[in-house]
């Protein structure tokens, strides 16, 4: 089971995994426990060395980055979003 909240992890320019399929002993980041080519793995970007909010709860919309969407319920997130939240 994901734990509800974003895992913050400090990445230098470059690319990343994020892994998919929870085997990962570096998660959130993936390590190729599936092997050299994880499928489930994503590929992400980092242009300038930053703080990452990595979404462990899977409701985000702007993956692999947390949007704040675990705080709230999918009613809420409804509501939020016809009023353009
Ligand atoms: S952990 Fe924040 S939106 Fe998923």
């Amino acid at each position: 089971m994901h734990d509800m909240h974003p895992i913050v992890v400090r990445l230098e320019p470059g690319e990343y995994r994020i892994c998919h399929c929870g085997d990962s002993l570096e998660h959130p980041l993936c390590d190729r426990q599936q092997g050299p080519v994880c499928r489930k793995a994503q590929l992400f970007t980092v242009e300038k060395a930053r703080n990452v909010p990595i979404c462990q709860c899977g409701r985000t919309e702007t993956f692999p980055v947390c949007d704040g969407a675990h705080g709230y319920s999918q009613a809420e997130r409804a509501r939020l979003k016809r009023h353009g939240g």
